[in-house]
């Protein structure tokens, strides 16, 4: 959703906030804008840019002016209220322009707010617009020669309801900035040189590796050289500050030509991160230390349900034939926006996963929190380190991809993939699995990040073949079993950065009414690798070919009879059938990525979309 990010010190702020924006842009890239505080003999001005665009927009702008000033606050937005207009964008400013705020979040009863502020102006169509001027009449109401801009914060913040992380600056604190949230992410990055507050760690990464993560009703008031943290009742708290281990060279591109394609090539190394001292190959099992559950708390679980959106859904869809098959335990998988409002059936004897590689997606939380709220055991199988969900959770596993900056995730999918195997083999090994289908498992998965990299060796030729069907309007995606969410994780990819319309089907589903859309014109892409639905898939791929549809294939290395059945074929070595999920997939991402780079599309920043979807 939208990025922050904020500095005060004693370096300039304006290239810090430009440079952030860049890192932050995956959140929301339909607008942007900065306010730094200049401080002039005559007194601090805040001056502010905006533009509609993206950063490279806003950038241009800055080039014709010098915005001179160590305080500062930038924003770029992914509209919720209020349309794509730079009078939207933020930051927002009150009070004649003396005070400024970036927000992100959604203010619920703003329009309620906006009618105990009459005699003010709007200039824009936003909820976050409405907060500004709140504070700034909290600000002027206060009498006192010493005006406090935290309490103004304070006070207007007790008035609002909904999602904030906000950071407000005022001309006549030229040295202060007051940080809050409530629902939407605030990190605080501690440098010698001053304060940097960000939406997440990223942007941050390159000044300074200790960073304190606010909670919810937490108001942080910076100043170059010190910081105060106090709790919703205003007493001062002291918070932990943590080392984050990502650093800032993985944020950048190394050379590729898109953040997609390092991180599809990110996957074999960051895989062997996910499963590293994670598993006993002796013992056949896998240990996962942040679990957090004795092993009579184990035993005792009946249901697990796997929480999640979007792609990291898909991760819980294999998620769900590992645990049913590997430990007898039955799994269902909920869309989180779903999940809460179906009344779910939870008990004490339920484990639920919520599995998100921002760890901030605003569904996912809510349904996390309803599960706690009805007793289940909740944890977290999480990327991005101190976020919500890792830290709402009584446990879990972070999947050590590192940062992901592409909007359509990849490298995150598979890590989750990584560490729900891992869970279910732990929970498998407690119950029906043998030592040695453990350590089969085990051998397999070591084995995984090889077999990765040949397929990676075979992107030229992916390429090849992306651009012979870059002009198709329509494609199905197929697959079965456990290559059926393997399948809705190619469709997705492809929709979502080549605006191509795609769909996803279980092969033998396919009879029972979408065949009726196959013709030459409507390819299908389907995954027909060696295992036990081989025959089954290869009878849905015949009915299809009867009816003139091109076929793409995915199939085992070695398979020649595949390759008689298809007009395009594309190869993956062998693995355990439970595990083919981690290969098969790579060949779809690529398949994807190739397209939107042959349709001139922005593969990273693909319209309408942001990667951390913070509104419910
Ligand atoms: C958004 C993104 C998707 C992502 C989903 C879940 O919709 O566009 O790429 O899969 O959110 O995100 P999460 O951070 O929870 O994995």
């Amino acid at each position: 959703m939208c990025g922050i990010i904020g500095y005060i010190g004693n370096k300039q702020a304006m290239p810090i906030l430009i440079k952030g924006l860049r890192r932050l842009e995956y959140r929301g890239y339909d607008s942007a804008g900065i306010a730094v505080c200049e401080k002039n003999p005559a007194g601090s001005e805040i001056c502010r840019v905006r533009s509609i665009g993206k950063i490279d927009m806003l950038a241009d702008k800055l080039a014709e002016v010098t915005l001179n000033g160590t305080v500062g606050i930038a924003h770029t937005r992914w509209a919720t209220h209020g349309g794509v207009t730079e009078e939207n964008a933020h930051p927002h400013v009150a009070q004649d322009g003396k005070l400024a705020l970036v927000h992100n979040g959604i203010i619920e009863n703003y329009r309620e707010l906006k009618e105990h502020l009459p005699d003010v102006t709007f200039t824009s169509d936003t909820d976050s617009e409405v907060l500004a001027h709140l504070i700034a009449k909290h600000y002027q109401k206060d009498t006192g020669t010493d005006k406090d801009l935290r309490v103004a914060v304070e006070k207007a913040l007790s008035h609002v309801r909904g999602t904030y992380g906000i950071v407000v600056m005022h001309k006549d604190h030229p040295d202060c900035l007051i940080a809050a949230r409530m629902g939407s992410p605030i990190v605080i990055g501690i440098a010698d040189d001053g304060h940097y507050i960000a939406s997440d760690p990223t942007p941050i990464l390159a000044y300074t590796k200790n960073m304190i993560f606010l909670d919810d009703g937490e108001v942080a008031e910076m100043h170059p050289d010190k910081m105060k943290i106090r709790d919703l009742k205003a007493h001062e708290i002291t918070k932990c500050v943590e080392q984050i281990e990502w650093n800032d060279e993985q944020a950048e591109k190394q050379g590729f030509p898109h953040f997609m394609l390092k991180e599809i090539y990110d996957q074999p190394t960051v895989f062997q991160d996910a499963i590293r001292g994670r598993y006993n190959l002796h013992e056949g099992t896998s240990f996962l230390g942040g679990l957090n559950m004795t092993d009579d708390e184990m035993r005792s679980i009946n249901r697990v349900i796997l929480i999640a959106c979007g792609t990291a859904s898909h991760a819980a869809m294999i998620g769900k034939y590992a645990f049913e098959r590997l430990a007898g335990i039955p799994t269902e998988v909920d869309v989180a926006s779903e999940f809460r409002y179906r009344d779910p059936i939870i008990d004490g004897r339920t484990l639920v996963f919520g599995i998100s590689q921002s760890g901030e997606t605003a569904d996912t939380i809510a349904a996390l929190r309803e599960a706690k709220r009805k007793g289940a055991f909740v944890r977290g199988v999480v990327n991005a380190v101190g976020s919500t969900i890792a830290r709402e959770t009584d446990g879990g596993s972070y999947m050590h991809a590192g940062p992901e900056l592409s909007v359509a995730s990849t490298k995150a999918y598979t890590n989750m993939i990584a560490i729900l195997l891992l869970y279910a083999l732990q929970f498998g090994r407690l119950k029906r699995v043998t030592t040695a289908t453990g350590q089969r498992m085990l051998h397999a998965l070591r084995d995984i990040p090889e077999k990765m990299k040949m397929i990676l060796d075979q992107s030229e030729q992916i390429k090849q073949i992306a651009i012979k069907y870059k002009a198709y309007p329509n494609f199905f995606f197929l697959g079965r079993g456990i290559n059926y969410p393997v399948a809705m994780e190619g469709s997705l990819k492809l929709k979502e950065i080549t605006y191509i319309h795609s769909e996803a089907y279980p092969g033998g589903e396919m009879k029972h009414g979408p065949i009726a859309l196959l013709s030459d014109q409507f390819p299908i892409f389907a995954i027909m690798t060696r295992d036990q639905l081989y025959d089954k898939m290869r009878s849905n791929i015949e009915e299809a070919r009867a009816r003139n549809a091109k076929v793409i294939l995915v199939a085992t290395q070695g398979d020649e009879q595949a390759r008689e059945l298809a007009d395009d074929i594309m190869y993956v070595p062998d693995t355990m059938e439970l595990l083919e999920p981690l290969l098969n997939t790579i060949p779809l991402q690529l398949f994807a990525y190739h397209t939107a780079v042959a349709l001139g599309r922005d593969v990273d920043r693909p319209r309408n979309l942001a990667k951390s979807v913070t509104v419910e």
